[in-house]
């Protein structure tokens, strides 16, 4: 038999055993400290033996709960940065999408999922508010945003022929670094990437926006996009999608919304994200707020030509034989990727699985966490709410009797013994230039009693130092 052949009954055996380990990470999640007890010396040790020249066949599994003492997301506590907390019914899609290792580049080669996945970008748009829009899945908001990026530039400014792009961007102080990176790599030079600021809510300022673009256009500079942010990596907040519309239809630009963080949010409270339906482009992870296992992030469009504008280079050797829409269709001609997994899936299962209302729920639960950790860092005399709370993260210090100078060095070593205690686990942010503790739901585990235990052990962590 070839080596690599696996019989039936050996392929069962192990898939049961992963099983059993993936029902025992998911059965002791939310009771196993956040912290591992592990340094970077142990975890490195951990893998050092290096790869065998000889298999060791079914032994090679007995190091697999290594990681689970190694793992730290996905628990109801773990609140830091925009993690989603990983649905399971989508993680058995995605085990059985690497079985089937369809390759989803055209409909000819992968002809069931390249639908699938089509519908499923199709049903998202709608349940956000963008029906008719289509696009595809990406690695993630970082690869989604250049994504839109780069069809703004080769609407505006195409380098597709005379190879020196140019034109401006412009986003907020409050955009995420994917969105500096994509204006990087796009070749348009940093400096053309102009930052906004915002306004006490931390949204983008319409006027400031108006006269930057004013700005740029007397020095004979070409204003290129508009990068919304509906849902800032900080504090949640959505900018002023109407207004921001209104000006880039005024001035021809582009609009892109990175809406990475905030935009599944749209389901839930759809008043907030009026306006979403007039961007060009847009971002949405369903690794984070749609709680799907990493990696799963969405590009959506309003034009798909403006997509082959870009992304279609096809060669003689992929054009495709057919000249049936759905059969002559290429998720290359739209995207940047060739090759690309069957993320779809696990979408498609986990929401046919829960139906949308269960997200909704989910999603609305998340928005009451944040709400219910807010009143009750305001109901601590001291601690210290630093920015509203629009979305789901909530930004607040340690303030007690610790000098004002001294805040943000006590704050930094509270959230160090924080999360070493290993209960909750939460990241930072600079908020007007001061050091925030910072706690974002995206977690369909957290609950009440969760939210509870955070205020607790910050507290705690406060008297420790
Ligand atoms: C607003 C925003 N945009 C983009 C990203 C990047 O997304 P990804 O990590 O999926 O590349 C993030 C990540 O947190 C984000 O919050």
């Amino acid at each position: 038999m070839n080596a690599l052949e696996l019989s039936p009954e050996e392929f069962r055996r192990l898939a049961d055993r992963i099983t059993a380990l993936a029902e025992q990470w998911l059965v002791t999640l939310d009771s196993r400290r956040i912290a591992p007890a592990l340094t970077g010396a142990d975890t490195e040790a951990s893998f050092a033996e290096g790869l065998p020249e000889v298999g060791l066949k079914e032994a090679a599994l007995d190091s697999l709960p290594l990681l689970l003492e190694g793992a730290r997301a996905g628990n109801a506590r773990f609140l830091g940065y925009v993690l989603g907390s990983g649905e399971p019914v989508g993680a058995l899609g995605d085990f059985l999408a690497s079985v089937l290792n369809q390759n989803i580049t055209a409909w000819r080669s992968s002809p069931a999922a390249v639908s699938l996945e089509r519908a499923v970008v199709r049903g998202l748009a709608t349940a956000v508010g963008c029906p008719g829009f289509s696009g595809s899945l990406t690695g993630g908001g970082s690869a989604a945003n250049l994504m839109g990026l780069a069809m703004a530039r080769e609407a505006h400014a195409p380098a597709n022929e005379n190879g020196s792009p140019s034109g401006v961007v412009y986003a907020s102080t409050e955009a995420h670094m994917s969105i500096a990176k994509a204006v990087a790599l796009l070749g348009l030079g940093r400096r053309n990437l102009r930052l906004i600021p915002t306004d006490s809510q931390w949204r983008m300022r319409p006027d400031a926006l108006e006269q930057a673009i004013a700005k740029d256009v007397a020095a004979g500079r070409r204003p290129l996009a508009v990068v919304a942010t509906a849902g800032t990596v900080n504090t949640g907040a959505v900018d002023p999608l109407p207004a921001l519309a209104e000006l880039a239809t005024r001035h021809g630009l582009w609009l892109h919304v990175d809406g990475a963080f905030g935009v599944p949010a749209a389901m839930a409270l759809p008043e907030l994200f009026t306006g979403l339906e007039r961007a060009d482009s847009l971002s949405m992870d369903a690794h984070k707020w749609l709680y799907q296992p990493v990696d799963c992030g969405v590009l959506l469009f309003r034009d798909a030509i403006a997509a082959r504008r870009a992304f279609s280079f096809s060669g003689d050797y992929v054009r495709v034989m057919s000249s049936d829409s759905v059969e002559g269709f290429a998720f290359f001609d739209e995207s940047i990727e060739l090759s690309r997994r069957f993320r779809a899936l696990k979408l498609w299962l986990s929401m046919r699985y829960h139906g949308l209302a269960a997200f909704r729920e989910a999603i609305h639960r998340d928005l009451q966490n944040a709400r219910r950790l807010a009143e009750a860092v305001e109901a601590e005399a001291s601690l210290e709410l630093l920015a509203p709370v629009s979305l789901s993260a909530v930004c607040f210090r340690y303030a007690g009797a610790v000098p004002e100078a001294e805040r943000d060095a006590f704050n930094a070593g509270l959230l160090t013994r924080l999360n070493a205690r290993g209960r909750v686990y939460l990241s930072n942010a600079t908020i007007s230039g001061r050091f925030a503790l910072r706690a974002c739901f995206v977690n369909h585990r957290t609950t009440p009693e969760d939210v509870r235990q955070v205020v607790e052990e910050v507290l705690a962590a406060a008297k420790d130092l």
